[in-house]
């Protein structure tokens, strides 16, 4: 069944958990797609863990569109959430829904994300007059990484804690149907997710949200760069990965790959009629 908007309301009505990973490619977008995950993620952490970027400031709208119809294409059934990335929606109303647009029209998302509170009501609430789901994303935005002074938890102090309520409140009230909640103390996560009619998701935010959300790289074990806390290990693919390509740069180099049955072959008449013109 395909997830929408309204599956994942009624999720959080019957209590059931939503599950979300991010995404950024066809072939592990049709391996997720598979286990019945309900939302895949193309975030715009593919700056970190695809391109190589410290943050994901430098993520371009190309970059956004080029992996998230990849992720598309592989999704038969998870809701496919599309970031917004930096600076293409908080410098105008008019910026915002065209590039909401874009990521629909030419990524096929299912959804948009885009972070912020009180200050992107207007964004949000114009894109979702166009007819575009939108999710929210509050506490630690990585795009603020510059003003909030590094990737800390969010919402410790009671003006924090308040501030983070007032923006959940706000983000449900301009028509955002979920909102991520990333580095928020678990305590004032569940009480958002009790206050809130829509889905919360969380990162870092503790069991109380409606749902969860990792980067699968981190939750494979694939990413060494930095390991947050709120990360489980899932599975150590880094390390069979790494095994598999040291065993294929040695079997290519000690020649025993490629083997007989991985060749294609060619009859014996074809061949001697070609030396034979070879050595006129
Ligand atoms: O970009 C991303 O991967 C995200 C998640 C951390 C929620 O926004």
């Amino acid at each position: 069944m395909k997830q929408t908007v309204q599956t994942l309301q009624e999720k959080k009505l019957r209590g059931e958990k939503i599950s979300m990973l991010t995404c950024y490619d066809y072939s592990t977008a049709k391996l997720m797609d598979s286990t019945g995950l309900d939302m895949l993620l193309v975030g715009d952490s593919l700056g970190n863990v695809i391109l190589g970027y410290e943050d994901t400031i430098s993520v371009t709208m190309e970059d956004m569109i080029h992996h998230t119809a990849a992720v598309a294409r592989g999704a038969k059934q998870a809701m496919v959430v599309a970031d917004m990335p930096f600076l293409s929606y908080q410098t105008s109303v008019y910026d915002a829904m065209v590039n909401a647009g874009r990521l629909m029209k030419e990524g096929r998302a299912g959804a948009v994300k885009l972070e912020g509170g009180q200050v992107v009501t207007e964004q949000i609430q114009a894109i979702v007059n166009a007819s575009i789901p939108v999710v929210a994303h509050l506490g630690m935005t990585p795009q603020s990484v510059n003003t909030l002074g590094g990737f800390k938890v969010q919402g410790k102090s009671l003006e924090a804690a308040r501030k983070l309520l007032a923006d959940a409140k706000a983000v449900e009230e301009a028509g955002a149907f979920a909102v991520v909640l990333e580095c928020v103390p678990e305590k004032l996560a569940a009480l958002v997710t009790k206050t809130l009619s829509i889905p919360t998701i969380g990162i870092g935010a503790g069991a109380g949200c409606d749902g969860q959300v990792l980067v699968y790289q981190d939750m494979l074990g694939m990413f060494s760069d930095y390991q947050p806390k709120f990360v489980r290990k899932f599975a150590d693919a880094g390390t069979l990965m790494r095994d598999a390509f040291l065993l294929y740069q040695q079997e290519v180099q000690n020649g025993n790959f490629p083997a007989k049955e991985h060749n294609f072959a060619i009859s014996d008449d074809v061949m001697k009629q070609l030396e034979q013109e070879e050595l006129q």
